[in-house]
């Protein structure tokens, strides 16, 4: 098939937006999560240009949109693509369905790009990925959650920490408060947490040092690193912590916005940079990621390599850390886009013993 002209869905996820304003209102049940504006916004410039990377690859593209009604997957089952490039981040507005979306589509014998279901567990159970990580040997911050009066751990942790939902992504529930020196501080910050996204608070050590990203392309064992892309953090205002936090990633007309930017790494010495590669690359295939995925990593001043988290099926635009690796290594947009479709294509080609499996 590789080669082939192909039939490629382009599959997106809508709630709240234009397309289906009522269905939204009617079927909103009082937990949903509704993701950010920015993040819906950001989906519609990805998929136009993915659409247009396919058909300058001689694929034949089209639309697939999940809005959350049972239609849309009786649709999705009966599209016809020879693949499914899954940009979907949600369904009915919930933000922990990605793993349903990709399990659905492996019901219904479906080729789809990027994670599989146990991957986008894991990237949204960001404990168990951390248990996954210290199982590889791999560094990630020591950490506790609690939840309703249940709290796990494993390791004495120490002040300051940073206290994040352990069932989200897009640094929703992480800003400036996010960072806590004290008991009270982290009190306050948890009952937050467990209030306002009902979900369990992953307390987890603060490291203070550079926000490197490893953008990982291919399969598992093929799977190889791309230069390296750093969140500079180090202009953000005195006394805000040094974090991605929601505003620097989407709110456009913030000082912390403004006064971030991503840039290649170009300053680290060659042992460094494989040691921060060889860290992604381990973690990429520690929580079984496929085709594409970012490692978000923290350098200390004295060189440690800690793993944040990893995201499978990583943000495609053009603008964006992924794409800016992938062109440092020589890749175009639509060779990228080309080379994911084959990557997923020559998954399900593959006997189904491989490590990564077609699920
Ligand atoms: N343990 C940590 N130490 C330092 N900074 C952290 C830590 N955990 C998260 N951060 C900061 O918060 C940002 C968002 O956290 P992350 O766990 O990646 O959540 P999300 O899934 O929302 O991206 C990170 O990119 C980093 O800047
Ligand atoms: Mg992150």
């Amino acid at each position: 098939m590789i080669g082939a002209k192909l039939k490629i869905a382009v599959l997106y996820d809508v709630w709240g937006e234009e397309e289906t304003p009522e269905v939204v209102e009617e079927k909103t049940p009082a937990k949903k999560k509704k993701k950010p504006k920015s993040k819906t916004r950001r989906e519609k410039e990805d998929r136009e240009e993915i659409f247009e990377a396919l058909e300058k690859l001689g694929h034949e593209p089209f639309y697939q949109v999940l809005d959350g009604t049972p239609p849309c997957l009786t649709s999705l089952a009966k599209c016809g693509a020879d693949l499914v490039f899954n940009l979907t981040e949600s369904y009915a507005g919930d933000d922990t369905k990605e793993m349903n979306v990709a399990a659905y589509m492996d019901l219904m014998d479906i080729r789809y790009t990027g994670g599989g279901p146990h991957a986008h567990f894991l990237a949204q159970d960001k404990a168990t990925a951390k248990k996954m990580f210290a199982f590889h040997g791999i560094k990630t911050p020591f950490f506790a959650t609690a939840y309703r009066g249940r709290i796990e751990h494993a390791h004495d942790v120490e002040f300051p920490l940073i206290v994040k939902p352990v069932w989200e992504d897009g640094s929703i529930g992480i800003n400036a408060d996010a960072v806590v020196n004290s008991v009270k501080e982290l009190m306050q910050r948890v009952e937050y947490i467990q209030n306002e996204f009902d979900s369990p608070a992953l307390i987890e050590e603060y490291i203070e040092g550079r926000e490197i990203y490893a953008a990982i392309l291919g399969s598992y064992e093929t799977a190889q690193p791309l230069p390296l892309v750093e969140l500079d953090l180090s202009r953000l205002p005195e006394g805000t912590p040094k974090i991605a936090s929601h505003d620097v990633k989407f709110e456009k007309d913030t000082p912390s916005y403004k006064l971030t930017k991503s840039h290649l790494v170009t300053d680290l010495d060659e042992e460094t940079v494989a040691k921060l590669q060889k860290k992604g690359l381990a973690a990429y295939q520690a929580v079984k990621l496929r085709d594409y995925g970012r490692i978000d990593m923290r350098l200390t001043p004295k060189g440690e390599v800690y793993v944040i988290e990893a995201n499978p099926n990583p943000w495609l635009s053009s603008k964006q850390e992924f794409m800016m690796a992938a062109k440092a290594s020589g890749r175009s947009y639509t060779d990228l886009i080309g080379e994911i479709v084959e990557l997923a294509m020559a998954r399900y080609s593959a006997p189904a013993s491989r490590t990564e499996g077609a699920s």
